[in-house]
């Protein structure tokens, strides 16, 4: 582009803003990742004269639109469903669930319990997405993501019973600070500690495991109590202690470190009344033409303008659309089956990446949980539907949407296998292991495969070639290439972000899309070039 990288940087940030320049650097690998980057601004006037074409509505395509048009772009969005999100996408009483191979479904929860079939938490370091929250004014609630009172259970350990987190938490760490108070005093650890750090880490390790006197470890309160303490002479009374042998045969304790991972860590957060406020924010914000029922059948780009041809699903017309730049957004694996004159090389990366799979069954039932104290949170039992969680909101009200059923991966590729009544009965079995008796509780299932819902057909992709399809390291070349522009082309959306599972990927995907073109529609008017497409 006959500009050195500093000018070039520089008159992204010109145009674009801190936070194009910002995603470009960190793209470029410039700049270490600041723990908050400043909201997109792009000038008002930045896209006068030019059309971009949106495929996919989606919270990249929401975000992309919403940002356009504030930017003087024409945008036209096209959206093959009847709604918005994409799988942002909420089930209440009345939603229909369509599912290739399956009989559709028609949710018929009670009044007020809805399910997020997609995402369902929003970690506190997600600002892109936090932050159109804020400014679109979707009211937040707290998800209350881990509950020291829920559960974890496995088959054979425990005898068969379900041992409580807090339980799982704090005996796991008291017997293994008794070991390592051990290992220290008899000079194990010698050579890697001086006595000095010896003589402060032993009192931390007996406060770390709540150990005795003689740095035993003999249960403590914060595993939980068979007595509460209460009025009068009523004392507290600690659980006995489970065996170090008893805690490792249950496969599901590694689960107590759930909630350590970075992205589930608390404060996590959900829009009150339902994950589907933030596209209905979006559309209440968005006043460019947003087409709904418009499925992209051909893309063509020359070098004048891009030209994307759509049906019309509710009538049956094709249509067609023309402008300046495509940002498109829809999922790789559904992109494969859209003719296009892309460049061979990203057809193939495109066709390249296979998609996952993600399972979620949600019933509407009493709140028995509650009686266990249990109050939001999740419970572990693995095996094909791999947790209950219970919900976060409606506390004490007279039932709930309780998701019986959260998996991704091969166990859910087995479980999306099965016809959805015993996919319904395996879920309904796994309540039963944590809350004996209540397995017949819970009614009116709703079974949400998403490698079967059309237009995705898959929750995320799995790329190839980066050795695992890890959040966070995707480095594939094919990733790479689809990254960049292609001619008037420009991919974005969740998946060509290092958070494929998470909305904050399609906000940062969205953003960096534009700064890009940001960039490119500057520089071409610094130079003359580049006049918009005539219109279709
Ligand atoms: N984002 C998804 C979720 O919150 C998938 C995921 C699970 C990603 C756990 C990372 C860790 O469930």
């Amino acid at each position: 582009m006959g500009l050195s990288r500093r000018k070039f940087l520089h008159r992204i940030g010109a145009v674009g803003g801190y936070g194009a320049a910002y995603s470009v650097m960190t793209t470029l690998g410039l700049m270490a990742v600041p723990a908050k980057a400043a909201p997109l601004q792009l000038p008002a006037t930045l896209g006068a004269g030019k059309r971009v074409v949106v495929l996919g509505g989606g919270i990249a395509g929401l975000v992309a639109t919403y940002e356009l048009e504030r930017a003087g772009f024409k945008v036209t969005l096209l959206e093959a469903r009847d709604r918005l999100g994409g799988r942002n996408w909420t089930l209440r009483n009345g939603s229909k669930v369509e599912m290739v191979g399956e009989a559709d479904q028609t949710v018929s929860f009670s009044e007020g319990l809805y399910m997020n079939a997609g995402p369902a938490r929003i970690p506190s370091h997600h600002q892109g997405l936090l932050g159109y929250c804020d400014k679109l004014g979707v009211p937040l609630e707290v998800e209350v993501n881990a509950s020291r009172s829920a559960l974890i259970w496995s088959e054979g350990s425990n005898g068969g019973q379900p041992i409580q987190m807090r339980q799982g938490v704090s005996d796991t760490r008291g017997h293994i600070s008794e070991l390592l108070a051990k290992a220290i005093r008899k000079g194990a650890l010698d050579q890697e500690l001086t006595a000095a750090d010896r003589e402060k880490l032993l009192p931390f390790l007996r406060f770390y495991g709540d150990l005795d006197e003689s740095m035993a470890f003999k249960g403590s309160e914060r595993s939980g109590m068979t007595q509460l303490p209460g009025a009068g002479p009523q004392l507290s009374v600690k659980r006995t202690p489970l065996s170090l042998k008893d805690l490792l045969a249950n496969e599901q304790l590694r689960q107590t470190l759930f909630e350590e991972q970075l992205v589930q860590q608390a404060t996590m957060f959900q829009p009150v009344g339902g994950m589907d406020r933030i596209p209905a924010a979006f559309e209440r914000a968005i006043k460019s033409p947003v087409i709904r029922n418009a499925e992209v059948l051909k893309i063509r780009q020359a070098p004048a303008a891009v030209t994307v041809a759509w049906l019309d699903r509710a009538s049956g017309a094709e249509r067609t659309t023309r402008a300046d730049f495509a940002i498109v957004t829809i999922p790789l694996n559904i992109l494969a089956g859209i003719d296009s004159n892309f460049d061979p090389a990203v057809k193939a990366a495109i066709a390249d990446v296979p998609f996952g799979y993600s399972n979620k069954i949600g019933f509407d039932a009493p709140r028995f949980w509650e009686q266990q104290q249990i109050y939001g949170g999740i419970s572990w039992v693995g095996g094909e539907t791999n947790m209950v969680w219970y919900p976060s909101n409606g506390m004490h009200a007279a039932r709930g949407m309780l998701l019986a059923c959260y998996a991704s991966g091969d166990v859910a590729k087995s479980l999306a296998a099965r016809p959805m009544a015993e996919q319904i009965a395996i879920a309904k079995t796994a309540v039963g292991h944590l809350h004996p008796g209540h397995a017949g509780d819970l009614s009116r299932p709703a079974v949400v495969n998403w490698s079967k819902i059309p237009f995705n057909l898959g929750p995320w992709p799995a790329w190839v070639g980066s050795g695992r399809a890890s959040e966070g390291s995707m480095v594939d070349a094919g990733f790479r290439l689809l990254n960049a522009p292609h001619g008037r082309v420009y991919f974005s959306g969740a998946h060509l972000s290092q958070l494929p599972s998470w909305q904050e990927g399609a906000v940062s995907a969205a953003q960096r899309t534009l700064g890009l073109i940001a960039a490119r529609v500057s520089q071409s008017a610094a130079t003359g070039g580049g006049r918009p497409a005539a219109p279709a």
